[in-house]
């Protein structure tokens, strides 16, 4: 084998920093993203794979509208779970290692400590049951895959909380109304660069199957807007507000905190506290 890596979806928010994470290591690098790979159509993932013949396949493509996927059922389940089996299916053909990205959604949010990999998934929405099908499909299609399930990402590049919320407060002060975030919904926020990272460190070790791959510690919505404005020096009154307050088309499993079991246990855990992550990811756009 060689040491080349294809990262699929690599003009997403995750897939942009894994192939600067990558390429920054000893492997040879191939992007490829939609149109060029339709990860739902078998044919086009395996004319992408037999073109690179990769060691090691990343998936970090996705479709990640989540409310969007409660309308979008058969898009969803295109491109959640078939994609992930067409990639897994094309990677036991040629031998690699398929690295293939989950989520905290699998689980309902019902528990109330953090959930390690043996609590059984129970998905309330569209996104969650399709993320979770290609979960279920990777691990039945190919025996040489890693499966990481990360949660609330944030990360230079693509939409996510920390932009929103900063465009939210800039609004709030012109018009002079606090800021409304959700405090009763709790996870750990989790930054792009660490997950890529974090794989690095793993897909070498022989070790198979799904990880949690999360920051450690844990907050709500509210405490990480506090978190966010604050060390970005935007003064706006914050007020924590329900779920109820802001209701969504999918609901959001109202506690995903997971827990790192398998990193840790193999002694492979490379997080660090979610608040020392967001101030390395300061440091990163600071020098952008
Ligand atoms: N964002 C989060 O908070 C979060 C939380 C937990 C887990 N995750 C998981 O983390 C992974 C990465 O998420 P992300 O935030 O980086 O997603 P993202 O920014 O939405 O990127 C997804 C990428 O997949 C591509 N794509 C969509 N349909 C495709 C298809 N049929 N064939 C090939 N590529 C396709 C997209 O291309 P286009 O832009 O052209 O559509 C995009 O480049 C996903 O598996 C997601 O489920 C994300």
């Amino acid at each position: 084998m060689n040491n080349t890596v294809l990262i699929v979806g690599s003009g997403g928010q995750l897939g942009s920093d894994m192939v600067k994470v990558f390429r920054k290591e000893q492997y040879a690098v191939e992007e490829i993203d939609f149109p060029s790979i339709d990860i739902s159509d078998r044919e086009s993932v395996r004319k992408a794979i037999a073109k690179t013949r990769p060691s090691y396949i990343i998936n970090c493509a996705a479709f990640t509208a989540v409310d969007d996927c409660e309308t979008k059922q058969e898009t969803a389940y295109a491109i959640n779970a078939k994609g992930p089996e067409n990639l897994a299916l094309t990677a036991e053909e040629t031998g690699s290692l398929l690295v293939h990205i989950s989520t905290d959604y699998v689980f309902d949010g019902t528990k109330i400590t953090p959930y390690v990999e043996t609590d059984a998934p129970n998905p309330l929405t569209v996104y969650g049951k399709s993320k979770l099908e290609g979960e279920r499909l990777v691990a039945q299609s190919c025996s040489r895959h890693q499966i990481f399930r990360i949660a609330w990402l944030y990360g230079l590049h693509g939409n996510n909380f920390v932009k929103a919320i900063r465009n939210a407060a800039v609004k709030k002060i012109s018009s002079g109304e606090p800021l409304k975030v959700v405090n009763d919904q709790f996870g750990t926020p989790t930054y792009t660069v660490e997950v890529c990272r974090q794989i690095l460190k793993c897909i070498n070790s022989g070790n198979h199957g799904i990880f949690h791959c999360t920051s450690e510690g844990w907050c709500s919505w509210y405490d990480f807007a506090r978190e966010i404005l604050s060390k970005s020096g935007i003064d706006v009154k914050v007020v924590p507000c329900t779920t109820e307050d802001f209701p969504r088309p999918a609901p959001r499993p109202r506690y995903s905190v997971l827990e790192n079991a398998r990193l840790k246990g193999l002694g492979l855990n490379i997080f660090p506290e979610w608040k020392v992550a967001f101030e390395n990811y300061l440091d990163e756009e600071k020098n952008s």
